[in-house]
């Protein structure tokens, strides 16, 4: 969580700092701050979001051509302006942000404390800019070295950039855990989480891995060498191919709204080149590469968080039923603790939007030490995530900067569908013409959510009728199980209404108490599967007087008798049923939470890359 952004260049820094901030509050949007070098230190900083930083950088703040900034999400330390990035080191030289956590800050601060120094904040960050300090002036050290030694006694993850007030040419940085990334333009640099902030100026990038720092001086080429030994490394420059259009609302009120509309056009994009039904072929080069380990998995276990797992679970239906494979899915945070059972003979599939959840990234590596084989499912192109699995498949939604995940779930289904098809199809389970049949579903699956996106007036004539209900209840089946728990996720991180989702069959076990007149169901009913106990299902809630909003295939004359709304889908197989039902439940959400006034794409308290545990 959190951003950071930096530059080092021939332009004001100021602005370039704040846009970048502004295109990484997705990361952290309780408290903001920058600091820029121009003949001595400025900073501003406050609680708040960068538009409340710019307010006093217009004041305060001079013209600089060197400076770094923050966008913080809190972990030590509640959002106020002193707990605001950038924090200074005692002696006011060192200037940093961080993006990460200092599991050792305690002990490293209460050393510190012995030596004379003193803290403002509560932050874990003002603790290492002080230990960096003290390194430099016990060891008379450079800032680079001073920073080499210091992190090696740090035990956390880091982002970091560092200045000094005595070198307004240089900008130290350092990567464990939390995602770096340098721009390299025309005689400037830039330093941020990812690569947006800079996508307008150069399409240049190194991203730095993990245990490495990077000292950039003005003028110079930049320089990358290890944390651990020092040893010089020669960086790899990235062309970017993301384009700034894609980062940029597009006359849309909101990003998720925006998201919730390239659907049609992600999900293409994630087909393209690999759903070939004319060929009757699926064409996955990460997935041939390890074929014959899916082929002779004893298990697939998919780990991911939030809206990744709830992919992970259709892929379980998917693969069981497709590909005849046995599949667990498991909450990355709870797989990584609970000593997990796994074989080489496992592969284990890790779904991940921003390639950067912690969680998910420390059940990889010890899904990794256990010799299984692992497959990565992610969004963004070169995150850790990526690059720390054997092999994997990307999925080609674009960037998604609306916090709450739309189109990155649909675009997981879709490759998700890809690779148990083309397992299927290897290991010869799938009646050959119904294989057929689902290549070319698949694929227009695309056209049939833009048609069912024409009109999305029922969905916002229901959510004016529920804005104001306290609780809400999902309830699926089968495939539409996880739809039933997205559309719940989906309900309370943006309009802050308490929603669950259930099996449909499990709700007379419990959650049938709490039915009342006040209690809107909304159950995701469409033809196919258990369509008949759902019916049974619909007519349980209706007896205890609760109100049904059913999501039902077009056409459906008898599910129409009983719930108090419908909004119908159009018709496709039931594998893939997930894509079309999901729909109008982000729509539900989105319309409900406009209409209380949240903000709807950066909801309280939560970040859109959760980069700690
Ligand atoms: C919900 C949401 C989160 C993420 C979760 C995992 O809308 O966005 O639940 O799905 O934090 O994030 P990734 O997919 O980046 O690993």
């Amino acid at each position: 969580m959190c951003g950071i952004v930096g530059y080092l260049g021939n332009k004001n820094a100021v602005p370039v700092i704040l846009k970048g901030l502004k295109r990484l509050e997705y990361r952290g949007y309780d408290s903001a701050g920058i600091a820029v070098l121009n003949g001595g230190l400025q900073v501003a900083k406050c609680k708040g979001k960068v538009a409340d930083l710019k307010k006093l950088t217009d004041k305060d703040l001079h013209e600089a051509t060197i400076g770094i900034g923050h966008t913080r999400w809190a972990t030590h330390g509640k959002p106020n302006d002193v707990n605001a990035h950038p924090h200074t080191s005692n002696s006011g030289d060192l200037t940093l942000i961080h993006n990460g956590i200092i599991e050792n800050y305690d002990s490293i601060k209460e050393a510190l404390i012995k030596r004379g120094y003193r803290f403002d904040s509560e932050t874990d960050t003002e603790v290492l800019v002080n230990l960096i300090e003290d390194v430099q002036k016990s060891e008379n050290t450079t800032l680079a070295k001073a920073l080499q030694i210091a992190l090696n006694q740090v035990i956390g993850a880091y982002a970091i950039a560092v200045i000094s007030s005595n070198n307004p040419n240089q900008i130290v940085v350092a990567k464990k855990g939390s995602p770096l990334v340098v721009g390299i333009g025309e005689g400037e640099y830039f330093i941020a989480s990812d690569a947006t902030p800079f996508l307008e100026f150069t399409k240049s990038a190194v991203y730095l891995e993990d245990d490495e720092m990077a000292v950039i001086n003005r003028g110079e080429d930049l320089e990358v060498l290890s944390i651990k030994d020092n040893r010089t490394i020669d960086p790899y420059v990235h062309q970017l191919e993301m384009d700034l259009e894609s980062i940029e609302k597009g006359g849309y009120d909101h990003f998720m709204l925006k998201e919730i509309y390239e659907q049609p056009k992600s999900i293409r994009d994630t087909l393209r080149g690999r759903l070939l039904p004319n060929e009757g072929l699926v064409k996955m080069d990460g997935v041939y590469q390890f074929q014959e380990k899916f082929v002779t998995a004893q298990r697939i276990i998919i780990i991911g968080c939030g809206t990744s797992w709830h992919a992970g679970l259709v892929a379980e239906y998917l693969f069981e039923d497709l590909a005849r494979i046995p599949v667990e899915v498991e909450y990355a945070s709870e797989f990584r603790y609970r000593n997990p059972v796994i074989t080489e003979k496992d592969v284990v599939i890790a779904v991940s939007q921003s390639g950067e959840t912690a969680d998910t990234l420390a059940a990889i590596k010890l899904a990794k030490e256990k010799g299984a084989t692992i497959f990565g499912v992610c969004n963004v192109v070169g995150s850790s995530i990526a690059r720390e699995t054997h092999a994997g498949a990307y999925t080609h939604a674009g960037p998604e900067i609306g916090v709450a995940s739309t189109k990155a779930f649909t675009a997981q289904v879709a490759v998700l569908a890809l690779i148990a098809l083309k397992i299927a199809h290897k290991k010869g389970v799938l009646k050959e013409s119904y294989y057929h049949q689902l290549l070319a579903e698949l694929d227009d699956i695309p056209n049939k959510i833009e048609r069912m996106l024409e009109s999305d007036a029922q969905s916002k004539y229901i959510s004016g009728l529920f804005k104001d209900a306290r609780n809400f209840l999902y309830l699926g089946r089968g495939y539409n199980f996880p739809v039933a728990l997205e559309g719940a996720l989906k309900l309370k991180e943006i309009s802050y209404i308490h929603a669950e989702g259930y099996p449909a069959a499990e709700m007379k076990h419990g959650p049938i108490a709490l039915i009342d007149e006040d209690m809107p169901v909304v159950v995701i009913a469409p033809k196919g599967g258990q369509y008949e106990k759902v019916v049974s299902n619909i007519q349980e809630v209706k007896a205890r007087n609760g109100k049904v909003i059913a999501i039902v295939s077009e056409g459906d004359s008898e599910i129409a008798k009983t719930a108090d709304h419908v909004i119908e889908v159009e018709d496709t197989l039931e594998e893939f049923s997930p894509l079309l039902t999901t729909i109008p439940l982000q729509l539900l959400s989105y319309h409900i939470a406009v209409m209380r006034g949240a903000n709807v794409d950066q909801p309280r308290n939560l970040a859109k890359s959760v980069t700690v545990e």
